[in-house]
């Protein structure tokens, strides 16, 4: 569902922020992306959701090619991240419908699947109040009800549960999980390992642009030949980071 071929990104003449990265994410499949601040995941996901071009390589979503059906893929994926930030002055609703119409989704589809994740995430009593009276857990559920409106098949989703509480947090993974379990291909980053083992069939390990360590939770403990996945993780940082 989601490929890419040696992929690399330079934001400067000097300097190469991804360096090489390849890697597939097949259908009901969660792919996490794990690193240090600066690894380079926003882009690599920022890349993947066509919001940047890489500087070569190559990205395909459902066998489409990101740097000439940008529209095709529209449709198929959603993207979340922190980068993007609600019109404070909307509200839930309006916000709604807004994306729903720019996605020609039906008013009565629209109604119906708005109704359905403002109940399952609480949004409900909140559909309108302003963006800017709401906290930041209930902006981030607004975030990924809207980010899904379309229902597509590819979710990337850049730290999901940022800033969240444990319950919030719960709500969006335990999402995640039925998305899978319904065949989504789904590729997140997080800073939380609880996140990364209890998600991913698949973990990247992202340092300085490159993928030093893949594998699920269980072959990351066996490469680093260490106990825990946070271990191993520490493990495959210090002996892959350089400077
Ligand atoms: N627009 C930009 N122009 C120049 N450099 C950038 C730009 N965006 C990111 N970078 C640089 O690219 C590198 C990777 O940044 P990126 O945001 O992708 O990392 P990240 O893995 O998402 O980090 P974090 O965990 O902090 O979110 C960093 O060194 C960053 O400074
Ligand atoms: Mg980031």
């Amino acid at each position: 569902m989601i490929k890419l071929t040696d992929v690399h990104k330079s934001y400067t003449k000097e300097h190469e922020t991804i360096k090489g990265v390849s890697f597939e994410v097949r259908e009901g499949e969660i792919f996490g992306l794990l690193g240090p601040n600066g690894a380079g995941k926003t882009t690599l996901m920022q890349m993947i959701s066509t919001l940047m071009k890489p500087t070569s390589g190559k990205i395909e979503i459902d066998g489409l090619s990101s740097d000439k059906d940008l529209l095709e893929i529209h449709r198929k994926i959603g993207f979340l991240t922190n980068e993007i930030k609600l019109d404070p002055l909307s509200t839930p609703n309006n916000l709604f419908n807004f994306f729903a119409e720019l996605y020609d989704i039906p008013k009565e589809e629209m109604r119906e699947r708005r109704d359905i994740s403002f109940a399952r995430f609480g949004i409900s009593p909140f559909a309108d109040k302003r963006i800017t009276e709401l906290s930041t857990g209930m902006k981030q559920k607004i975030s990924i009800a809207i980010s899904l409106i379309h229902n597509p098949p590819v979710i990337i989703f850049d730290e999901p549960t940022n800033g969240l509480d444990i319950l919030t947090s719960k709500q969006v993974t335990d999402y995640l999980l039925e998305l899978k379990e319904k065949g989504h291909a789904i590729i997140l980053s997080t800073h939380i390992f609880s996140v990364a083992e209890e998600l991913c069939d698949e973990i990247a390990i992202l340092v300085d642009g490159k993928i030093v360590a893949q594998g699920n939770v269980d072959e990351l403990i066996k490469q680093a030949e260490v106990d825990t996945f946070e271990q191993a993780f520490f493990k495959i940082y210090v002996e892959n980071h350089v400077e």
